[in-house]
């Protein structure tokens, strides 16, 4: 079976998209199985840049199949503007298909994460803002509306119908709005035209995933934000609202577990994250500021500034328990070059204890110290490295003390954000 999961391993942003489309040119279908856009994949192929939220990144390989799951929070417009940004750039997407089970992202949605969020006041989770915490409390809550709803007008005005009235009860009886803030006619109107522009895309896509499995078809699964972030293993509250870890992948692209053979961890070589909560390696100083520059740490779908941090082995060696790594691509290394000394945090020390699996406990988390070891920097330019034995040797030697803590073999190297600026040690398709 070539079948490959790959999974943001820290908060997000680590470069899924990127390793997507590079292995996306040996893969037969891509598949995203969670979240919605407010994931920001960003891939860059010759110099030009191409940010991915909603279609999956397998998108600039003509022959490749580009699944959006059962298990994404789907919305229409996004999806159109994005659609749009792929045709102006002369990109084929004939090969998209959508899945009938899919909930759909209303206008409602995103007026009530905003509201959510203004009510959380000093407890704000930093959403994005996109809607997608209410639609997925609408499909938890068995509300919801789906792509299939969609297709048909009568079921379509029935179901949105009860739910503008109660959401505009909502707003009325929680957040003290005066007026209706939701237009039923609207909303009708505005996405009776999304539904007949979406039927060729429409599919069970459970079948297409299923069938190409069977074929011995290569699949890649492609994780949207990261392990912290998943609703049940994340930083609790401070998460998104789907799993984003490898199990969460089978149920949203609705095939058995056993069908997920490899699961690459997608690894910045230091760490990041947008929004708000606990950060143990997080550097509130000019380091950190150096390597948000750098890195160009600012978010693609909100543009906010990302904290920086350095390498938390404690974080990765917790995602690779809860998602099986079976192998890692670190990503952004090129950002590293310069620093005189580069810190790696091995475990936390909380009072007199010490830490080395990541507790659940955002008050524990709180009163974390990170112990670093240190290792010697490199100043040699990577970016054109093209073999990994033409590394800087301290290069690898910190190659290989991540691989040594994390216990998990580092098969892709990243130099660069261009799609050539990748180093193979080993073919993920070829275990
Ligand atoms: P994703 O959400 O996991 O797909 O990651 P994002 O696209 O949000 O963020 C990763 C950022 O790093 C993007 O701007 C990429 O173009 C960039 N990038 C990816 N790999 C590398 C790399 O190896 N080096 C550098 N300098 N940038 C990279
Ligand atoms: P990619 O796929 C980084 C964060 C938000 C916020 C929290 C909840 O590009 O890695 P939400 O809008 O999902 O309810 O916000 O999750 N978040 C991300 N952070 N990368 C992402 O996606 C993210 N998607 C959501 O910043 O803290
Ligand atoms: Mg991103």
């Amino acid at each position: 079976m070539k079948t490959v999961a790959i999974v943001g391993s820290q908060w997000g942003d680590e470069g899924k998209g990127k390793v997507i489309d590079f292995l996306a040119t040996q893969a037969d279908v891509v598949i995203r199985a969670q979240g919605g856009n407010n994931a920001g994949h960003t891939i860059v192929v010759d110099g030009k840049k191409f940010a991915l939220r909603l279609i999956p990144s397998g998108i600039l390989n003509p022959n490749t199949i580009n699944v959006i799951g059962n298990g994404i929070v789907f919305d229409p417009k996004g999806f159109f503007e994005e659609l749009e940004m792929l045709q102006s750039n002369g990109i084929d997407t004939k090969n998209i298909k959508i899945s009938d089970r899919a909930h759909i992202i209303f206008p409602y949605h995103k007026e009530l994460d905003g509201l959510a969020e203004e009510a959380r006041g000093d407890n704000k989770i930093g959403t994005t803002k996109r809607g997608i915490g209410p639609c997925y409390m609408d499909k938890t809550e068995r509300s919801g509306i789906r792509i299939c709803d969609l297709m048909d007008k009568d079921v379509f005005a029935k179901k949105l119908k009860g739910q503008v009235e109660a959401k505009n009860k909502l707003v009325k009886g929680v957040y003290d709005k005066e007026e209706d803030m939701f237009n039923f006619d609207e909303i009708y109107s505005e996405f009776m035209a999304y539904a007949e522009k979406l039927r060729p895309f429409v599919a069970d896509t459970t079948v297409i995933v299923y069938d190409a499995i069977k074929a011995g078809k290569k699949v890649l699964f492609e994780g949207a934000q990261g392990t912290l972030l998943d609703l049940d293993l994340g930083t609790y509250p401070f998460v998104t609202s789907s799993h984003p870890i490898s199990g969460g992948f089978a149920v949203g692209a609705g095939v058995g577990p056993n069908m997920i053979k490899d699961v690459v961890g997608i690894v910045k070589a230091y760490t990041t994250r947008v929004g708000e909560g606990p950060f143990v390696t997080e550097l509130d100083n000019e380091i950190g500021e150096e390597i948000r520059i750098k890195g160009c740490e600012f978010g693609t779908v909100t543009g906010r500034s990302r904290r920086c941090g350095w390498f938390d082995a404690v974080i990765v060696r917790y995602a690779a328990r809860v998602n099986g790594l079976t192998s890692i691509s670190l990503m952004l290394l090129d950002v590293l070059t310069g620093f005189d000394k580069i810190q790696v945090c091995t475990a936390y020390k909380m009072g007199d204890k010490i830490i080395k699996d990541f507790p659940a406990s955002l008050e524990d988390l709180a009163k974390c110290e990170p112990i670093y070891e240190e290792l010697e920097g490199w100043t040699e330019d990577i970016t054109s490295v093209e073999r990994f034995e033409d590394l800087p040797e301290n290069a690898k030697k910190y190659i290989a003390r991540i691989e040594e803590l994390i216990g998990v073999n580092v098969d892709l190297v990243s130099v660069g954000p261009n799609r050539a600026q990748t180093i193979i040690r080993k073919n993920v398709f070829d275990n």
